[in-house]
């Protein structure tokens, strides 16, 4: 399964943000779906990389100090929580047919979505900063 970085879709022209993003699917299409625990070894993988990701992400937005982080932190809570439940399931077939649902379908989905919405204006919002301080 290959889930291509899309630069219409996901280039955000920040290049601390651009780069995490096609490293997150990088290691996202490292996957083997024939094999459960390979997608659990890459779930483990891109849970300690989006750990990175977010930080680096919440550090700009303190660092600017972003009107909506509280909202934005809030989302990257969720999701790190998210993949860790997931992480965590019991190997029952139910439990592991329902992480594989889970990394072909929701990851990727939440992935766009997220990069489409929030970390969008991140990114515009930090570009106009700058250029504000730098007049
Ligand atoms: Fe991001
Ligand atoms: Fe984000």
């Amino acid at each position: 399964m290959i889930k291509k970085f899309e630069n219409e879709k996901h280039l955000l022209k920040n290049e601390l943000m651009d780069r995490l993003h096609k490293e997150f699917l990088d290691i996202y299409n490292g996957v083997d779906l024939n094999s459960i625990q390979s997608i659990k070894n890459k779930l483990i993988e891109l849970y300690k990389h989006t750990q990175k990701h977010f930080e680096l992400e919440e550090e700009l937005m303190d660092n600017i100090d972003y009107p909506t982080k509280r909202e934005h932190k809030d989302e990257h809570a969720k999701v790190l929580s998210e993949m860790n439940y997931f992480i965590n399931m019991n190997p029952t077939i139910f439990g592991k047919n329902i992480m594989k649902a889970y990394y072909i379908e929701k990851l990727p989905y939440w992935f766009d979505a997220h990069l489409i919405s929030m970390d969008s204006d991140l990114a515009s919002y930090s570009r106009n900063q700058m250029k504000i301080i730098s007049v």
